[in-house]
């Protein structure tokens, strides 16, 4: 989403400025045009020089260079979107007053794009009152922030906010404040991953869906401005920003959490994998290796989708997957009919690039109205964002 967007850096002059950096660096690999404009402070902290050598571009620091009056007006016109990372509380305290006093205050004033700050300082300052008004102004005013988090300061362990955001979170914010909304007002559950059926203490019977699917839906979900529950069985992912994430292990427990969240979620995106079977009188202690094969009888777990159907609120989308191995479109239509969804993403295990544990994907998207969609082999991301495509326009966006 970030290809040929134009992103206003700002960086005042904080030690978390080397992640800014890193910021700057993420952005253009997602593919923006990121313009630097440091305080002089910042300055101090990382040349110039770096920035220019990580956007490509000239790094606005002065008022007084050629352009340089100039450029704070049209760089806050142009751009999609102004990321002040680190926000020191002074750069707070500044923006908040109005003052123009070096080129990026004098950007931030003359502004028409959003602005994402990033809060970063000392936990007292943080804490100060001075600060919390100065905060509560700028949000007041239509200003987005993130963070700061609870976590090490350049003086040692905190327990008390003031560390800068990661990267990561920044960029995901800033993406939901760029996109445009259009799961806005939407409460969106996704499920994702394996579940883990016990045979005993030990031991599991389970699958290897990685998650990977599930995650970027969730992820691509919460950026466009939905409200995201993401449950998922063990993975090795990490939660993505924003997103409530509720953990589960057993097909017993995903089907109670997606129960609970139905009646009130516009879209169900079931990308889950749940076991079909159970061991049926899992052993309360370890079993013992014995002589001769081994044979446990095992019992079918709930078909989630069809158990909770009766909880569906009216005018909700629901999602389904069918991961096949072989006649995977045939299948897939059988499915979307049997399981009453109105959209199901079809793909074969089999194909190269495609299915469990793997970043990219192949699918076909079957829609209840008849709509049938082959997508290229492209990154789960890509397949995410193209489910929520047709979400979003089934609620007429
Ligand atoms: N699913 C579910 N409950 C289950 C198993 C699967 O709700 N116990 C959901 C999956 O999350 C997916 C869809 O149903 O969205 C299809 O899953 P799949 O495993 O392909 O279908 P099954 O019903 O298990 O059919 P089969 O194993 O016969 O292919």
């Amino acid at each position: 989403m970030w290809a040929g967007r134009h992103v206003v850096l700002g960086v005042s002059g904080g030690i978390a400025c080397y992640k800014s950096c890193i910021l700057a660096r993420r952005l253009v690999d997602a593919g923006a045009r990121v313009d630097a404009v440091l305080t002089e402070s910042a300055a101090e902290f990382v040349r110039p020089l770096t920035f220019e050598a990580l956007t490509g571009r000239p790094v606005v620091s002065s008022l007084w260079e050629p352009g340089g009056a100039l450029s704070h007006v049209r760089l806050g016109h142009e751009a999609d979107i102004i990321i002040v990372a680190p926000a020191t509380a002074q750069l707070i305290a500044r923006v908040a007053q109005g003052l123009a006093d070096d080129v990026l205050t004098a950007l931030l004033l003359a502004r028409t794009a959003p602005l994402l700050l990033a809060p970063s300082m000392n936990d007292e300052m943080f804490a100060h009152p001075a600060t919390r008004t100065n905060l509560d102004t700028l949000s007041r005013r239509g200003v987005a922030l993130v963070g700061p988090e609870t976590g090490a300061l350049a003086e040692g362990p905190s327990d008390r906010p003031g560390r800068m955001s990661e990267p990561e979170t920044i960029l995901a914010h800033a993406a939901r404040l760029v996109r445009g909304g259009g799961l806005a007002g939407k409460r969106v559950v996704v499920t994702a991953g394996p579940t883990r059926e016990p045979i005993d203490p030990v031991r599991v019977v389970s699958n290897r869906s990685s998650g990977k699917m599930g995650y970027r839906v969730a992820e691509a979900a919460w950026e466009r401005g939905g409200e995201v529950v993401l449950i998922s069985g063990p993975t090795a992912l990490a939660a993505p920003v924003g997103v409530t994430l509720r953990l589960i292990d057993s097909t017993r427990e995903l089907e109670a959490a997606v129960r609970a969240e139905l009646p009130t979620a516009d879209v169900l995106v079931m990308a889950a994998a749940p076991a079909d079977y159970r061991p049926s009188s899992p052993s309360a202690s370890k079993r013992s290796r014995m002589e001769g094969a081994l044979a446990i009888p095992m019992e079918p777990t709930e078909d989630i989708l069809g158990s909770t159907r009766d909880q569906r609120k009216k005018g909700s989308v629901m999602v389904g997957f069918a991961l096949e191995t072989g006649d995977a479109l045939a299948k897939g239509l059988a499915k979307l009919e049997r399981k009453d969804l109105d959209l199901i993403v079809v793909n074969d295990a089999l194909e190269p690039g495609a299915g469990f544990e793997k970043d990219t994907n192949r699918v076909a998207m079957l829609g209840r109205d008849g709509t049938r969609k082959i997508l290229p082999l492209q990154s789960k991301r890509a397949v995410a964002e193209a489910i929520l495509d047709v979400v979003e326009q089934s609620f007429g966006r």
